[in-house]
């Protein structure tokens, strides 16, 4: 099946091409983020506008860049949600007006359960997990543990209390002056840091139960701050970022470890934008080898938002779709997520 999947839940307009579920043909983003940078942040108002303006040049670069026309697609899948609800409506409705046009079926779809099934792409660089695996999804707006049985089968083991990773990353970076996504920042920052070079909390350092906690991590570096100031020396600068990103690594890696040893599942996978770290990338995976686990984790580009990772899940409820023909998804839909249906056990 030939799919096209959309992507407009926050900052990112995206459009992808992915044949049966697994082969990504072309993957076209638009970044804002050089537009929210001066805001420090995204504008829910300003995000909608840049969507509607930049959505259907991104659908013909998609189309373009995978050779293919639009009457060559046999199903739309589009983000319903979580996201922001003035920029999701734009993707919702440009899927819906397509599949209209070509009279395909469309399903709306979980951003969170593409992040956690991205890895299933065929991808040159990386191997394609077997199920059941873990899963980690670490964004901008959640960081959530999953057991992934299979396809639209998970089991929750665990989310955070309160900010999600990158959150944590986003508002520290913020606190030292760093412009927005911070996380990006910190990550080039931290390179040149000692990550030992200061004491930053551990958040949730229990192997009791898999929930995170990153507001207090963010209230310490914010009294580091009040209390020594933003560095001004490069060097003392880069510390704290190592430091404070080492604080969220060890975290999360730690967790994740433990829940493959304690479901005995034997291979991980990393998703979300904070996925992208190449710190968390690199301690997970030396983590992982210690104890004979799997790790697969996409290339950075595929783990922040884009419309490629919803390719396998696409294809998956496409599937399973009763009727052919022109079907379109309701936004009502939205909050009931098939992540975590399966009750914990
Ligand atoms: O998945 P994503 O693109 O959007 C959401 O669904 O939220 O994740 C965005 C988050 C932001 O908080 C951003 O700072 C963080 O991912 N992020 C990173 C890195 N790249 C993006 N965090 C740490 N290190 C990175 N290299
Ligand atoms: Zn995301």
């Amino acid at each position: 099946m030939l799919t096209l999947t959309l992507e407009s839940s926050c900052d990112e307009t995206s459009v992808a091409i992915v044949r049966d579920g697994r082969l990504l043909l072309s993957n076209a983003i638009a970044s804002q983020i050089p537009v929210h940078r001066r805001y420090g942040g995204v504008v829910p108002e300003i995000a909608s506008r840049n969507h509607i303006r930049d959505m259907y040049p991104v659908v013909e670069e998609a189309l373009e860049e995978a050779g293919v026309a639009l009457g060559d697609i046999e199903g739309i899948g589009v983000t319903s949600g979580p996201g922001l609800i003035g920029s999701l409506l734009v993707g919702v409705e440009t899927a819906k007006g397509l599949a209209y046009a070509i009279d395909c079926p469309c399903v709306g779809l979980n951003h969170l359960e593409g992040h956690l099934t991205t890895a299933r792409l065929e991808l040159e660089s990386t191997g394609r997990p077997n199920f059941p695996y873990i899963g980690l999804v670490v964004s901008g707006g959640h960081s959530d543990l999953y057991v992934a049985h299979e396809m639209g089968d998970y089991t929750k083991l665990g989310s955070t209390r309160d900010d999600a990773a990158g959150e944590a990353f986003d508002k520290v970076a913020k606190m030292l002056g760093l412009p927005y996504p911070g996380g990006v920042e910190i990550d080039r920052l931290a390179q040149a840091g000692d990550p030992e070079a200061l004491d930053f909390p551990r958040p949730m350092w229990t192997r009791e139960h898999f929930d995170f906690s990153f507001a207090g991590l963010k209230t310490a570096v914010y009294e580091h701050l009040q209390e020594r100031g933003v560095p001004e020396e490069d060097e003392a600068l880069a510390d704290l970022c190592a430091s404070f990103q080492q604080a969220v690594v060890d975290v999360l890696v730690m967790k994740t470890i433990e829940a493959a040893s304690r479901r005995a599942i034997p291979r991980v996978v990393l998703s979300g934008g904070v996925a992208a770290n190449s710190m968390l990338r690199e301690e997970m995976h030396r983590a992982a080898e210690q104890r004979d686990l799997g790790v697969f984790v996409a290339p950075p580009e595929l783990c922040t938002d884009n419309a490629g990772m919803l390719g396998p899940i696409a294809e998956h409820y496409l599937n399973r779709l009763e009727t052919t023909g022109f079907q379109h998804p309701d936004l009502q839909a939205t909050d009931t997520t098939p992540l975590g249906r399966r009750a914990a056990e």
